[in-house]
């Protein structure tokens, strides 16, 4: 008898549309997150399917877990969580012309509505925005926890562009988002201080290109005025009291904000909405590529342990989270 390669078989069968796909759900308004089997989606025109290999866990999908996004946004149920992922393109729907089948591609799920995410099997996502090319080199771990932090680092730093000489502080140095911004700003020729715990934190920061740590759990602006008594010249606001932190600025200073600090709350301060065009998410990439940027995952969980990622995300990690979905 006459028999397919497996991947062809694989393909006839993913185009029957007869599998369902693991991914992992808000089954309705309330409920908690669960793995569930869901018919496999299809790309609409414009859209990319990909099969997902790893994505990671953000803030904003344990504000969306928590119903704290609800009312914001339109939720389409069974909710499917995870703004990032990086994996294989699978499909392609009409008009696509960007990406093939069989492209590596990483990003950040972007719609209008909350209900395809990261955290399964398969997504669908447009090719306009939130995807991009995969170069060789970076593995896909590392892809699947670059795409929301990584923006965010980039978006904040692009709208206070620190200078040569200036000072920046880092604040909320050891989540994703700090751990890519202190790469970049040390980058910019900036000095960089960095908030984190004493010991680890501290070291963490310190290996990503941080000048000065300032121990958050400490009186904050004192130690600053320690180790930088003219104030800083940039600020990025990750965490802590965005108008506590404003009060250090320089004359010319400013303050890039993705908590929400913005120019009601202070005139130097921008609010960040990350924004993951192509061109940005390409930088992102081959940042990674030519090792100038670390993603650091400090630890992976399988799509079924995604709930137990949540707590211990919210317990306070260094570095990201990352999901594991498919080898
Ligand atoms: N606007 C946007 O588009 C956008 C995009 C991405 C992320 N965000 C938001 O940006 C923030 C950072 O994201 P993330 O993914 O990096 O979060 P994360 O991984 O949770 O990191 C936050 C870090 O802040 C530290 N921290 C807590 N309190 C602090 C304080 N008072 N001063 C200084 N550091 C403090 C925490 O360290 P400890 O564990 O030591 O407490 C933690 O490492 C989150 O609130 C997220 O929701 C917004």
């Amino acid at each position: 008898m006459l028999r397919c390669v497996p991947q062809v078989e694989k393909a006839i069968h993913f185009f029957r549309k007869e599998i369902d796909v693991r991914a992992v759900v808000i089954a309705e308004e309330g409920a908690q997150p669960t793995v569930a089997e869901l018919p496999t989606p299809q790309p609409a025109a414009g859209e990319v399917l990909v099969r997902v290999q790893a994505s990671s866990i953000n803030g904003f999908d344990l504000s969306v877990a928590g119903g704290h996004v609800a009312g914001m946004m339109e939720h389409r149920y069974p909710l499917v969580l995870g703004k990032d992922f990086a994996g294989t393109v699978a499909a392609v729907g009409d008009g696509v012309t960007r990406f093939s089948v069989g492209d590596a591609v990483f990003g950040v799920v972007t719609k209008q509505f909350l209900g395809d995410g990261g955290f399964g099997e398969y997504v669908t996502v447009p090719e306009e925005i939130g995807i991009a090319a995969l170069p060789g080199g970076v593995e896909v771990a590392a892809a699947g926890a670059l795409g929301l932090a990584g923006t965010a680092a980039l978006d904040a730093l692009d709208a206070v562009t620190p200078q040569p000489g200036e000072t920046v502080l880092v604040s909320g140095a050891t989540g994703g988002v700090g751990a890519v911004a202190v790469q970049y700003a040390a980058a910019s020729g900036a000095r960089v201080i960095a908030t984190a715990r004493p010991g680890e934190e501290s070291e963490f920061v310190r290996n990503l290109g941080a000048h000065e740590v300032v121990d958050h759990t400490g009186d904050v602006p004192a130690q600053i005025r320690a180790v930088s008594p003219g104030g800083v010249d940039v600020i990025v606001h990750l965490a802590g009291d965005g108008a506590v932190l404003a009060g250090l600025l320089t004359e010319k200073g400013r303050i890039a904000s993705t908590i929400g600090f913005g120019p009601d709350q202070h005139p130097a301060a921008t609010f960040v909405m990350a924004n993951p065009t192509g061109t940005t998410l390409d930088r992102l990439a081959g940042d990674v590529a030519a090792g100038r940027l670390r993603v650091p995952v400090a630890r992976a969980y399988p799509l079924a342990e995604v709930p137990a990622a949540f707590g211990d995300f919210a317990g306070g990690t260094v570095g990201k989270l990352g999901i594991t979905v498919a080898s």
